[in-house]
């Protein structure tokens, strides 16, 4: 069952993330998690099996831009097809908001995932950058 993350969820979804996720900003928190639910209710989806969390997606919409954020799916649940039904469900939500175009931030290393990215339909574009400054 994919669905919204709940403040309950908090706790599983940071140790779920250190198992599963890839490039995991060491800066994240539980006070961090909060803020996203509280901000945007809809945002952090959950794929939840068996009463565990097994797969996440954070679908962020900011009224003007989709983005998707922190796509991991647990070690032993991969190749089933979550990452699938998550991009999907996050999709369906971007589309009910107005949006008419999804970007995904990628690593050019984690070359594990390019492939579920390019089976989605994503495709990477040479032409841009990320430009970041930290504060
Ligand atoms: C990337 C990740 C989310 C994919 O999750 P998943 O649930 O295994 O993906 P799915 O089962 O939905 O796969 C969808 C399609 O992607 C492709 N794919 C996924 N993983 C693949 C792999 N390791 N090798 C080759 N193709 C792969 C396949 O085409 C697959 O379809 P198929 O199984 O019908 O052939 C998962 O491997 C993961 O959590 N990795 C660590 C975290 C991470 O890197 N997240 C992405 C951050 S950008």
């Amino acid at each position: 069952m994919i669905r919204p993350a709940t403040p309950a969820d908090v706790d599983a979804i940071l140790e779920f993330w250190v198992a599963a996720a890839e490039g995991t900003d060491r800066r994240d928190d539980p006070a961090k998690v909060h803020a996203l639910i509280e901000r945007d209710p809809e945002a952090l989806l959950v794929y939840e099996l068996d009463g565990a969390v097994v797969g996440t997606v954070i679908a962020g919409w900011d009224g003007w831009r989709a983005h998707l954020y922190r796509l991991a799916v647990a070690p032993q649940a991969r190749r089933r097809g979550l990452a699938r039904q998550l991009i999907a469900a996050a999709e369906e939500r971007f589309k009910a908001l107005g949006a008419f175009r999804v970007d995904a931030m990628v690593l050019h290393d984690n070359t594990d995932a390019h492939p579920a990215w390019a089976a989605t339909g994503y495709v990477m574009q040479e032409q841009w950058g990320r430009w970041v400054r930290h504060f």
